[in-house]
C-alpha cells in the first residue's frame, strides 16, 4: 500500500534576482514500512522537501497524498490536525521545551490536541527509548542522545504512520547515531511505520531500504529504480560503460529477465 505520493512537487522562495527554485518537479511514491533515507548536498533542497510532506511548509504547486490525503488542499485547520494526528516529526535539534520534564515534553503535543495521552503507549515508548530512569529530568539534565530519544518519543505519541526526520543524527556522536538509528529501525520493523530520514551519515543511508538522492532541487538517484529490476545492476554498468541512458522509468519492466 502506498502512504505517500508525490507528484510535480515544485518550490520557490523568493522573487526576482533573489529567486530559488528549490523543488523543481519532484515525484516519487513511498509504500507503507519503507525505510528512506534521503541524501544530497548542502542546500538542494532536502529539508524543504521534507517540511513540505510534513504540512510544515506548503508546496508552490503539486501534489502531496498522505494515506490518500493530498494535503496540499487542506486549509490551514485541517491541515494542522492532520499533521498532529498522522505525522511525527524529528529535527536535528531537539526542540524540547527546556521548563517541561520528559513525561511532558512527550506528552504536550496530544494535550495541545486536546487528548489524554495514552499511558500504555507512553510507558512503551519510555522503555523503549531507555527513559524510564528520566521522566522527570529537564531537557537541560540530558545528554544530546537522550534529548534526541524524548523528541523520538513525543514524535510517536500520537502513533504516527508517517515518521519525518531531519538529520536527526547531525548533531550526535558516532555512538549516539547509531543508538537513534537503530531505534528509528525497531520502531519501523515493530510498528510498521513507515521513516523517511534526511541524513549526511553514509552508514544511515547503506542501512536503509531505499536511498534516494536529491541535487538542485531533483531527484537524481533512486534506488528502488534500481533493485527493482532483476537486471538493475548490470544495466547501470551498462549505462556506465557505454554512456548511453540504459534505466529509464519504466524500461525495467522491458527488460525484466525472470
Ligand atoms: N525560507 C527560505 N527562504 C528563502 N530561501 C530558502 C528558504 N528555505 C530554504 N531556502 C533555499 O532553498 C534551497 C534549499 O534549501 P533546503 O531545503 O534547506 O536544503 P537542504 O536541506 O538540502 O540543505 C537553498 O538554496 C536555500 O537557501
Ligand atoms: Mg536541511
Amino acid at each position: 500500500m502506498k502512504i505517500l505520493e508525490i507528484r510535480n512537487l515544485c518550490k520557490v522562495y523568493g522573487k526576482g534576482e533573489t529567486q530559488v527554485d528549490a523543488l523543481k518537479d519532484v515525484s516519487f511514491d513511498v509504500e507503507q514500512g519503507e525505510f528512506v533515507a534521503i541524501v544530497g548536498p548542502s542546500g538542494s533542497g532536502k529539508s524543504t522537501l521534507l517540511h513540505i510532506l510534513g504540512g510544515v511548509d506548503r508546496p508552490g504547486s503539486g501534489e502531496v497524498i498522505i494515506s490518500g490525503t493530498d494535503i496540499s488542499r487542506l486549509d490551514e485547520t485541517k491541515l494542522a490536525i492532520f499533521r498532529r494526528r498522522q505525522i511525527g516529526l524529528i529535527y536535528q535539534f531537539y526542540n524540547l521545551i527546556p521548563i517541561l520534564n520528559v513525561e511532558e515534553n512527550m506528552t504536550l503535543p496530544l494535550l495541545l490536541d486536546g487528548k489524554k495521552p495514552d499511558k500504555e503507549l507512553l510507558a512503551d515508548l519510555v522503555e523503549k527509548l531507555g527513559l524510564k530512569e528520566r521522566l522527570s529530568h529537564l531537557p537541560n539534565q540530558l545528554s544530546g542522545g537522550q534529548q534526541q530519544r524524548v523528541s523520538i518519543g513525543r514524535a510517536l505519541m500520537n502513533n504516527p504512520s508517517l515518521l519525518l526526520a531531519d538529520e536527526p543524527t547531525g548533531n550526535l556522536d558516532s555512538e549516539n547515531s547509531k543508538e537513534i538509528v537503530s531505534l528509528l529501525r525497531k520502531f519501523n520493523r515493530e510498528k510498521r511505520q513507515t521513516v523517511i530520514i534526511i541524513t549526511h551519515d553514509e552508514r544511515i543511508a547503506l542501512s536503509a531500504d531505499r536511498v534516494i538522492t536529491i541535487e538542485d532541487g531533483r531527484i537524481t538517484r533512486d534506488t528502488r529504480d534500481i533493485v527493482a529490476s532483476p537486471c538493475g545492476e548490470a544495466l547501470k554498468s551498462l549505462e556506465a560503460a557505454t554512456g548511453s541512458p540504459g534505466l529509464q522509468p519504466g524500461a525495467e519492466k522491458e527488460v525484466s529477465v525472470s
